[in-house]
Protein backbone atom coordinates (compact mmCIF):
# COMPACT_ATOMS: atom_id res chain seq x y z
CA UNK A 1 0.00 0.00 0.00
CA UNK A 2 1.34 3.33 -0.89
CA UNK A 3 2.04 6.02 1.55
CA UNK A 4 2.99 9.43 2.12
CA UNK A 5 6.23 10.22 3.78
CA UNK A 6 6.58 13.37 5.35
CA UNK A 7 9.83 14.86 7.17
CA UNK A 8 8.34 18.53 8.66
CA UNK A 9 9.43 21.57 10.01
CA UNK A 10 10.41 23.23 6.70
CA UNK A 11 8.73 26.46 5.63
CA UNK A 12 7.22 26.16 2.25
CA UNK A 13 8.55 28.53 0.58
CA UNK A 14 7.83 29.03 -3.89
CA UNK A 15 5.07 29.02 -6.34
CA UNK A 16 2.76 26.63 -6.85
CA UNK A 17 0.44 26.09 -9.81
CA UNK A 18 -3.42 25.26 -9.24
CA UNK A 19 -4.75 23.04 -11.55
CA UNK A 20 -8.64 23.12 -13.36
CA UNK A 21 -11.39 22.85 -10.61
CA UNK A 22 -12.26 18.93 -10.18
CA UNK A 23 -16.01 19.53 -8.62
CA UNK A 24 -16.65 21.92 -11.73
CA UNK A 25 -15.00 19.15 -14.08
CA UNK A 26 -17.15 16.81 -12.79
CA UNK A 27 -20.19 18.43 -13.49
CA UNK A 28 -19.28 19.60 -17.06
CA UNK A 29 -17.41 16.48 -18.27
CA UNK A 30 -21.48 14.56 -17.18
CA UNK A 31 -23.22 18.10 -19.27
CA UNK A 32 -20.81 17.43 -22.43
CA UNK A 33 -22.65 13.77 -23.21
CA UNK A 34 -25.63 16.31 -23.61
CA UNK A 35 -24.90 17.59 -27.11
CA UNK A 36 -24.28 15.54 -30.02
CA UNK A 37 -21.50 17.10 -31.39
CA UNK A 38 -17.66 17.70 -30.32
CA UNK A 39 -17.36 19.23 -27.33
CA UNK A 40 -13.46 19.98 -26.00
CA UNK A 41 -13.28 20.39 -22.40
CA UNK A 42 -9.92 21.80 -21.46
CA UNK A 43 -7.53 22.10 -17.97
CA UNK A 44 -9.24 19.46 -16.45
CA UNK A 45 -7.17 17.94 -13.74
CA UNK A 46 -5.99 14.69 -13.94
CA UNK A 47 -6.92 13.31 -10.83
CA UNK A 48 -8.61 10.03 -10.03
CA UNK A 49 -12.30 11.23 -9.95
CA UNK A 50 -12.29 12.66 -13.21
CA UNK A 51 -10.79 10.01 -14.69
CA UNK A 52 -12.88 7.57 -13.31
CA UNK A 53 -15.95 9.68 -14.55
CA UNK A 54 -14.66 9.79 -17.62
CA UNK A 55 -14.09 6.15 -17.77
CA UNK A 56 -18.05 5.70 -16.77
CA UNK A 57 -19.27 8.06 -19.60
CA UNK A 58 -16.99 6.24 -22.37
CA UNK A 59 -18.59 2.91 -20.99
CA UNK A 60 -22.31 4.39 -21.85
CA UNK A 61 -20.82 4.60 -25.61
CA UNK A 62 -19.77 8.04 -25.49
CA UNK A 63 -16.59 9.16 -27.75
CA UNK A 64 -14.05 10.09 -24.67
CA UNK A 65 -10.75 11.05 -26.33
CA UNK A 66 -8.47 12.85 -24.26
CA UNK A 67 -5.98 14.85 -26.52
CA UNK A 68 -3.67 16.14 -23.64
CA UNK A 69 -3.57 15.40 -20.14
CA UNK A 70 -5.72 18.30 -19.39
CA UNK A 71 -7.92 17.99 -22.61
CA UNK A 72 -10.71 15.57 -23.59
CA UNK A 73 -12.73 15.51 -26.45
CA UNK A 74 -16.60 14.21 -25.97
CA UNK A 75 -19.43 13.43 -27.89
CA UNK A 76 -22.39 12.08 -27.03
CA UNK A 77 -23.69 11.07 -30.39
CA UNK A 78 -22.82 7.30 -29.76
CA UNK A 79 -24.47 6.59 -26.55
CA UNK A 80 -26.33 3.11 -26.36
CA UNK A 81 -26.32 2.43 -22.80
CA UNK A 82 -28.04 4.75 -19.99
CA UNK A 83 -27.00 2.77 -17.33
CA UNK A 84 -23.64 3.67 -15.23
CA UNK A 85 -22.34 1.34 -13.01
CA UNK A 86 -18.67 1.12 -13.51
CA UNK A 87 -17.22 -0.76 -10.68
CA UNK A 88 -15.05 2.41 -9.85
CA UNK A 89 -18.55 5.09 -9.84
CA UNK A 90 -19.63 4.03 -6.76
CA UNK A 91 -16.94 4.94 -4.83
CA UNK A 92 -17.08 8.63 -5.99
CA UNK A 93 -19.91 10.71 -5.39
CA UNK A 94 -20.17 12.88 -8.72
CA UNK A 95 -21.40 9.27 -10.66
CA UNK A 96 -25.20 11.60 -10.20
CA UNK A 97 -24.60 13.95 -12.78
CA UNK A 98 -24.80 11.57 -15.13
CA UNK A 99 -28.57 11.07 -13.70
CA UNK A 100 -29.64 14.72 -14.87
CA UNK A 101 -27.61 14.52 -18.03
CA UNK A 102 -29.24 11.44 -19.33
CA UNK A 103 -32.36 12.36 -17.70
CA UNK A 104 -32.29 15.69 -20.08
CA UNK A 105 -31.11 13.89 -23.09
CA UNK A 106 -32.93 10.60 -23.18
CA UNK A 107 -35.61 10.15 -20.46
CA UNK A 108 -34.32 7.82 -18.90
CA UNK A 109 -31.46 6.94 -16.49
CA UNK A 110 -29.81 4.28 -14.03
CA UNK A 111 -27.18 5.38 -12.05
CA UNK A 112 -25.32 3.32 -9.00
CA UNK A 113 -25.92 5.14 -5.59
CA UNK A 114 -23.75 7.85 -4.55
CA UNK A 115 -20.51 7.11 -2.41
CA UNK A 116 -18.05 9.49 -1.94
CA UNK A 117 -16.28 10.76 1.21
CA UNK A 118 -17.99 9.56 4.40
CA UNK A 119 -18.23 13.02 5.20
CA UNK A 120 -22.02 13.08 6.53
CA UNK A 121 -25.34 10.93 5.53
CA UNK A 122 -24.74 12.93 2.27
CA UNK A 123 -28.90 11.96 1.07
CA UNK A 124 -29.90 13.00 -2.70
CA UNK A 125 -33.65 13.72 -1.98
CA UNK A 126 -33.25 17.24 -3.10
CA UNK A 127 -31.92 15.80 -6.87
CA UNK A 128 -35.08 13.52 -6.88
CA UNK A 129 -37.30 16.24 -5.37
CA UNK A 130 -36.07 18.84 -8.50
CA UNK A 131 -36.45 15.32 -10.88
CA UNK A 132 -40.11 14.68 -9.97
CA UNK A 133 -40.95 18.40 -10.70
CA UNK A 134 -39.52 18.44 -13.92
CA UNK A 135 -41.88 15.40 -14.53
CA UNK A 136 -39.39 12.28 -14.16
CA UNK A 137 -40.24 9.36 -11.81
CA UNK A 138 -38.03 8.10 -9.70
CA UNK A 139 -36.88 5.10 -7.64
CA UNK A 140 -34.14 2.83 -6.07
CA UNK A 141 -33.57 -0.34 -6.54
CA UNK A 142 -30.69 -2.80 -6.16
CA UNK A 143 -28.50 0.25 -5.06
CA UNK A 144 -29.54 1.75 -8.24
CA UNK A 145 -31.31 5.46 -8.76
CA UNK A 146 -33.39 5.00 -11.78
CA UNK A 147 -35.42 7.98 -13.02
CA UNK A 148 -37.60 8.21 -16.23
CA UNK A 149 -39.77 10.60 -17.98
CA UNK A 150 -42.38 10.69 -20.71
CA UNK A 151 -41.67 14.35 -21.06
CA UNK A 152 -39.72 16.59 -19.56
CA UNK A 153 -41.72 20.52 -18.69
CA UNK A 154 -40.50 23.52 -16.85
CA UNK A 155 -40.98 23.72 -13.08
CA UNK A 156 -40.33 26.20 -10.02
CA UNK A 157 -38.82 23.96 -7.67
CA UNK A 158 -37.21 25.33 -4.08
CA UNK A 159 -34.66 23.91 -2.39
CA UNK A 160 -35.14 22.19 1.13
CA UNK A 161 -31.32 23.30 1.86
CA UNK A 162 -28.32 24.83 -0.18
CA UNK A 163 -27.04 22.15 -2.02
CA UNK A 164 -24.38 22.01 -5.16
CA UNK A 165 -25.15 18.86 -6.11
CA UNK A 166 -28.41 19.00 -6.55
CA UNK A 167 -28.45 22.98 -8.21
CA UNK A 168 -26.07 21.22 -10.80
CA UNK A 169 -28.11 18.30 -11.65
CA UNK A 170 -31.66 19.55 -12.27
CA UNK A 171 -30.10 22.74 -13.51
CA UNK A 172 -28.61 19.87 -16.25
CA UNK A 173 -31.90 18.10 -16.88
CA UNK A 174 -34.01 21.59 -17.07
CA UNK A 175 -31.83 22.86 -20.02
CA UNK A 176 -33.71 19.93 -22.14
CA UNK A 177 -37.30 20.62 -20.38
CA UNK A 178 -40.50 22.32 -22.06
CA UNK A 179 -40.53 26.03 -20.95
CA UNK A 180 -39.36 27.73 -17.87
CA UNK A 181 -37.72 26.22 -14.89
CA UNK A 182 -36.54 28.21 -11.83
CA UNK A 183 -34.32 27.07 -9.06
CA UNK A 184 -34.76 28.61 -5.60
CA UNK A 185 -32.30 28.69 -3.04
CA UNK A 186 -29.89 27.46 -5.41
CA UNK A 187 -26.12 26.73 -4.63
CA UNK A 188 -24.04 29.77 -5.64
CA UNK A 189 -20.80 28.24 -5.58
CA UNK A 190 -18.26 28.93 -8.48
CA UNK A 191 -18.86 25.17 -10.20
CA UNK A 192 -22.24 25.86 -10.23
CA UNK A 193 -21.24 29.03 -12.08
CA UNK A 194 -18.91 27.23 -14.13
CA UNK A 195 -21.50 24.53 -15.43
CA UNK A 196 -24.28 27.30 -16.68
CA UNK A 197 -21.68 29.07 -18.37
CA UNK A 198 -20.24 25.80 -19.93
CA UNK A 199 -23.84 24.83 -20.79
CA UNK A 200 -24.76 28.16 -22.23
CA UNK A 201 -21.76 28.00 -24.87
CA UNK A 202 -23.46 24.64 -25.81
CA UNK A 203 -26.85 26.49 -26.27
CA UNK A 204 -28.62 26.22 -22.93
CA UNK A 205 -30.32 29.24 -21.78
CA UNK A 206 -29.64 29.72 -17.95
CA UNK A 207 -29.71 33.12 -16.11
CA UNK A 208 -28.83 33.84 -12.87
CA UNK A 209 -26.59 31.21 -11.68
CA UNK A 210 -24.12 32.70 -8.83
CA UNK A 211 -27.05 34.34 -7.41
CA UNK A 212 -29.67 31.72 -5.37
CA UNK A 213 -32.76 31.82 -8.22
CA UNK A 214 -31.55 30.47 -11.31
CA UNK A 215 -34.10 30.38 -14.65
CA UNK A 216 -33.83 27.74 -17.38
CA UNK A 217 -35.44 28.13 -20.41
CA UNK A 218 -35.69 25.03 -22.03
CA UNK A 219 -33.75 24.43 -25.44
CA UNK A 220 -34.55 21.07 -28.37
CA UNK A 221 -30.82 21.10 -28.51
CA UNK A 222 -27.31 21.81 -27.67
CA UNK A 223 -24.73 22.46 -29.89
CA UNK A 224 -20.74 21.57 -29.62
CA UNK A 225 -18.39 23.96 -27.52
CA UNK A 226 -14.48 24.68 -26.95
CA UNK A 227 -14.41 25.80 -22.88
CA UNK A 228 -12.04 25.83 -20.20
CA UNK A 229 -12.72 24.65 -16.63
CA UNK A 230 -12.21 27.62 -13.84
CA UNK A 231 -9.01 27.24 -11.47
CA UNK A 232 -9.83 24.61 -8.48
CA UNK A 233 -10.81 26.91 -5.23
CA UNK A 234 -10.27 24.11 -3.02
CA UNK A 235 -6.84 23.15 -4.70
CA UNK A 236 -5.75 26.94 -3.90
CA UNK A 237 -6.96 27.10 -0.80
CA UNK A 238 -5.29 24.28 0.26
CA UNK A 239 -1.29 25.83 -0.43
CA UNK A 240 -2.80 29.15 1.15
CA UNK A 241 -3.02 26.92 3.94
CA UNK A 242 -0.18 24.84 3.69
CA UNK A 243 1.93 28.07 3.56
CA UNK A 244 0.35 29.27 6.79
CA UNK A 245 0.62 26.15 8.24
CA UNK A 246 4.34 25.85 7.82
CA UNK A 247 5.11 29.73 8.06
CA UNK A 248 5.89 29.83 4.66
CA UNK A 249 5.48 32.07 1.80
CA UNK A 250 3.58 30.47 -1.35
CA UNK A 251 3.12 32.44 -4.71
CA UNK A 252 -0.39 30.29 -5.60
CA UNK A 253 -0.83 30.70 -9.30
CA UNK A 254 -3.69 30.02 -11.84
CA UNK A 255 -6.33 31.31 -9.20
CA UNK A 256 -9.46 33.61 -9.53
CA UNK A 257 -8.95 35.75 -6.43
CA UNK A 258 -12.36 36.30 -6.09
CA UNK A 259 -13.38 32.76 -5.41
CA UNK A 260 -10.26 32.88 -2.74
CA UNK A 261 -11.61 35.50 -0.49
CA UNK A 262 -13.31 33.30 2.33
CA UNK A 263 -10.50 31.65 3.05
CA UNK A 264 -8.26 34.80 2.17
CA UNK A 265 -10.31 37.11 4.51
CA UNK A 266 -10.02 34.36 7.48
CA UNK A 267 -5.68 33.92 7.19
CA UNK A 268 -5.63 37.75 7.17
CA UNK A 269 -7.65 37.60 10.61
CA UNK A 270 -5.30 34.71 12.11
CA UNK A 271 -2.27 36.63 11.24
CA UNK A 272 -1.05 36.38 7.42
CA UNK A 273 -0.08 38.55 4.87
CA UNK A 274 -2.06 37.87 1.68
CA UNK A 275 -1.62 39.54 -1.29
CA UNK A 276 -3.81 39.78 -4.40
CA UNK A 277 -2.58 39.94 -8.18
CA UNK A 278 -5.01 39.59 -11.25
CA UNK A 279 -4.53 35.77 -11.60
CA UNK A 280 -2.60 34.92 -8.38
CA UNK A 281 -2.35 34.98 -4.64
CA UNK A 282 0.82 35.19 -2.53
CA UNK A 283 0.20 33.86 1.38
CA UNK A 284 3.03 34.96 3.69
CA UNK A 285 3.11 34.19 6.97
CA UNK A 286 6.13 35.51 9.28
CA UNK A 287 4.45 36.98 12.17
CA UNK A 288 3.18 34.95 14.95
CA UNK A 289 -0.59 33.63 14.19
CA UNK A 290 -4.05 33.86 16.58
CA UNK A 291 -7.10 32.44 16.97
CA UNK A 292 -10.07 32.52 14.86
CA UNK A 293 -13.48 31.70 14.46
CA UNK A 294 -14.72 29.58 11.80
CA UNK A 295 -18.03 28.97 10.46
CA UNK A 296 -18.57 26.55 7.31
CA UNK A 297 -21.59 27.80 4.96
CA UNK A 298 -22.59 27.73 0.91
CA UNK A 299 -20.45 30.30 -0.53
CA UNK A 300 -19.32 32.86 -0.35
CA UNK A 301 -19.41 31.37 3.16
CA UNK A 302 -15.94 29.69 4.19
CA UNK A 303 -16.12 26.55 2.58
CA UNK A 304 -16.76 23.07 4.65
CA UNK A 305 -14.02 21.65 1.70
CA UNK A 306 -11.67 23.80 3.25
CA UNK A 307 -12.37 22.96 7.47
CA UNK A 308 -9.96 20.66 8.08
CA UNK A 309 -6.78 22.55 5.97
CA UNK A 310 -7.71 25.80 8.13
CA UNK A 311 -8.19 23.64 11.59
CA UNK A 312 -4.48 22.64 11.13
CA UNK A 313 -3.49 26.58 10.84
CA UNK A 314 -5.39 27.04 13.53
CA UNK A 315 -3.82 24.11 16.10
CA UNK A 316 -0.43 26.11 16.07
CA UNK A 317 -2.31 29.41 16.01
CA UNK A 318 -2.02 31.50 19.98
CA UNK A 319 -5.43 31.33 21.54
CA UNK A 320 -8.36 29.41 21.05
CA UNK A 321 -10.14 28.85 18.24
CA UNK A 322 -13.48 27.66 17.15
CA UNK A 323 -14.67 25.22 13.99
CA UNK A 324 -18.13 25.48 13.53
CA UNK A 325 -19.40 23.18 10.76
CA UNK A 326 -22.79 23.53 9.31
CA UNK A 327 -22.54 21.04 6.37
CA UNK A 328 -21.77 17.88 6.62
CA UNK A 329 -22.37 15.90 10.42
CA UNK A 330 -19.45 14.00 10.02
CA UNK A 331 -16.30 16.21 8.95
CA UNK A 332 -14.14 15.96 12.59
CA UNK A 333 -12.89 12.16 11.78
CA UNK A 334 -9.07 13.86 11.57
CA UNK A 335 -9.27 15.53 15.18
CA UNK A 336 -8.20 12.31 16.66
CA UNK A 337 -4.85 12.08 14.14
CA UNK A 338 -4.44 15.39 15.08
CA UNK A 339 -4.32 15.53 18.47
CA UNK A 340 -1.71 12.25 18.21
CA UNK A 341 0.62 14.95 16.78
CA UNK A 342 0.25 16.90 19.75
CA UNK A 343 -2.82 19.32 19.12
CA UNK A 344 -4.75 20.35 21.47
CA UNK A 345 -8.83 19.74 20.02
CA UNK A 346 -11.69 18.32 21.05
CA UNK A 347 -15.23 17.96 19.95
CA UNK A 348 -18.39 18.97 20.56
CA UNK A 349 -21.18 18.22 18.37
CA UNK A 350 -20.43 20.02 15.46
CA UNK A 351 -17.97 22.08 16.53
CA UNK A 352 -14.30 21.51 17.04
CA UNK A 353 -12.26 23.98 20.25
CA UNK A 354 -8.84 24.02 19.40
CA UNK A 355 -6.41 25.49 21.78
CA UNK A 356 -3.38 26.33 19.77
CA UNK A 357 -0.07 24.64 20.36
CA UNK A 358 3.41 25.52 19.89
CA UNK A 359 4.36 22.67 17.89
CA UNK A 360 3.14 19.57 16.10
CA UNK A 361 5.26 16.46 16.24
CA UNK A 362 5.17 14.18 13.48
CA UNK A 363 2.96 10.75 13.76
CA UNK A 364 1.53 7.87 12.30
CA UNK A 365 -1.44 8.91 10.27
CA UNK A 366 -4.56 7.61 8.53
CA UNK A 367 -6.38 9.49 5.99
CA UNK A 368 -9.91 9.64 6.83
CA UNK A 369 -11.30 11.49 3.15
CA UNK A 370 -10.05 13.43 0.70
CA UNK A 371 -9.91 16.47 2.32
CA UNK A 372 -8.46 15.82 6.08
CA UNK A 373 -6.18 13.51 4.23
CA UNK A 374 -4.29 17.25 2.69
CA UNK A 375 -5.02 18.80 6.22
CA UNK A 376 -2.64 15.78 7.64
CA UNK A 377 -0.41 16.22 4.74
CA UNK A 378 0.05 20.05 5.41
CA UNK A 379 0.06 19.10 9.61
CA UNK A 380 3.35 16.60 9.08
CA UNK A 381 5.23 19.51 6.69
CA UNK A 382 4.28 21.84 9.68
CA UNK A 383 5.08 19.03 12.35
CA UNK A 384 9.00 18.58 14.13
CA UNK A 385 10.01 15.31 13.20
CA UNK A 386 8.82 12.13 10.59
CA UNK A 387 5.07 10.90 9.70
CA UNK A 388 3.50 8.81 7.65
CA UNK A 389 0.03 9.42 6.08
CA UNK A 390 -1.91 6.22 5.16
CA UNK A 391 -4.53 5.82 2.86
CA UNK A 392 -3.61 7.95 0.49
CA UNK A 393 -6.15 7.28 -2.59
CA UNK A 394 -8.41 9.19 -0.66
CA UNK A 395 -6.05 12.17 -1.54
CA UNK A 396 -5.30 11.18 -5.19
CA UNK A 397 -8.96 11.75 -5.82
CA UNK A 398 -8.25 15.20 -5.42
CA UNK A 399 -5.09 17.12 -5.96
CA UNK A 400 -3.09 16.33 -9.05
CA UNK A 401 0.87 15.94 -8.81
CA UNK A 402 0.35 16.79 -4.90
CA UNK A 403 3.90 15.48 -3.82
CA UNK A 404 5.58 17.14 -6.83
CA UNK A 405 4.25 20.52 -6.31
CA UNK A 406 4.85 19.92 -2.22
CA UNK A 407 8.05 19.06 -2.94
CA UNK A 408 8.83 22.40 -5.36
CA UNK A 409 7.83 24.49 -2.53
CA UNK A 410 10.92 22.97 -0.76
CA UNK A 411 8.87 20.05 1.12
CA UNK A 412 10.70 17.23 2.23
CA UNK A 413 7.61 14.77 1.19
CA UNK A 414 7.59 11.23 -0.93
CA UNK A 415 5.40 8.00 -1.89
CA UNK A 416 6.67 4.94 -0.15
CA UNK A 417 5.59 1.57 -1.00
CA UNK A 418 6.87 -0.51 1.61
CA UNK A 419 8.99 0.35 4.95
CA UNK A 420 12.39 -0.23 3.45
CA UNK A 421 11.44 2.73 0.81
CA UNK A 422 9.88 4.51 3.68
CA UNK A 423 12.96 4.18 6.13
CA UNK A 424 15.67 5.38 3.15
CA UNK A 425 13.01 8.25 2.08
CA UNK A 426 13.59 9.14 6.21
CA UNK A 427 17.26 8.66 5.68
CA UNK A 428 18.11 10.75 2.90
CA UNK A 429 15.63 13.63 4.52
CA UNK A 430 17.36 13.96 7.62
CA UNK A 431 20.62 14.09 5.43
CA UNK A 432 19.66 17.01 2.98
C1 LIG B 1 -20.34 19.00 -3.24
C2 LIG B 1 -18.88 18.75 -3.40
C3 LIG B 1 -18.22 18.56 -2.04
C4 LIG B 1 -18.55 19.72 -1.11
C5 LIG B 1 -20.04 20.00 -1.09
C6 LIG B 1 -20.40 21.26 -0.31
C7 LIG B 1 -18.77 17.62 -5.53
C8 LIG B 1 -18.51 16.36 -6.25
N1 LIG B 1 -18.68 17.56 -4.20
O1 LIG B 1 -20.88 17.81 -2.64
O2 LIG B 1 -16.83 18.47 -2.23
O3 LIG B 1 -18.12 19.41 0.19
O4 LIG B 1 -20.55 20.13 -2.41
O5 LIG B 1 -19.78 22.36 -0.88
O6 LIG B 1 -18.98 18.68 -6.11
N2 LIG B 1 -28.20 17.55 0.96
C9 LIG B 1 -29.47 17.06 1.24
N3 LIG B 1 -30.17 16.50 0.21
C10 LIG B 1 -29.69 16.41 -1.07
C11 LIG B 1 -28.39 16.92 -1.32
C12 LIG B 1 -27.68 17.48 -0.28
O7 LIG B 1 -29.94 17.10 2.35
O8 LIG B 1 -30.38 15.90 -1.95
C13 LIG B 1 -27.42 18.17 2.06
C14 LIG B 1 -26.13 17.42 2.35
O9 LIG B 1 -26.32 16.37 3.24
C15 LIG B 1 -25.27 18.53 2.93
C16 LIG B 1 -25.74 19.78 2.16
O10 LIG B 1 -27.01 19.44 1.62
O11 LIG B 1 -25.57 18.71 4.28
C17 LIG B 1 -24.81 20.20 1.05
O12 LIG B 1 -24.58 19.10 0.18
P1 LIG B 1 -24.22 19.31 -1.35
O13 LIG B 1 -23.90 20.76 -1.59
O14 LIG B 1 -25.23 18.67 -2.19
O15 LIG B 1 -22.89 18.49 -1.46
P2 LIG B 1 -22.42 17.55 -2.63
O16 LIG B 1 -22.98 18.06 -3.94
O17 LIG B 1 -22.62 16.15 -2.24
Amino acid sequence: MKEFVVKGGTPLHGEAAIAGAKNAALGLLAASIMADEDVIVRNIPDVSDVNTLLEAIADTGAKVKRLERHEVLMNGSSIRSYIVNNRYIRKMRAGYYMLGALLGKYHYAEVALPGGCTIGSRPIDQHLKGFEALGARTSIRNSMVLVEAEDLHGANIYFDTVTVGATINVMMAAVYAKGRTVLENAAKEPHVVDVANFLNSMGARIKGAGTDVIRIDGVARLHGTDYSVIPDQIEAGTFMAAAAATRGDILVKNVIPKHLECISQKLREIGCEVQEYDDAVRVIANRPLRSAKIKTLPYPGFPTDMQPQIAVVLATAAGTSTVNETIFENRFKYVDELNRMGTHISVEGNIAIITGVNELRGAQLVAPDLRAGAALVIAALAADGESVVEDINYILRGYEDFVEKLQLLGGKIGIADSEEEARKFFLKAGMV
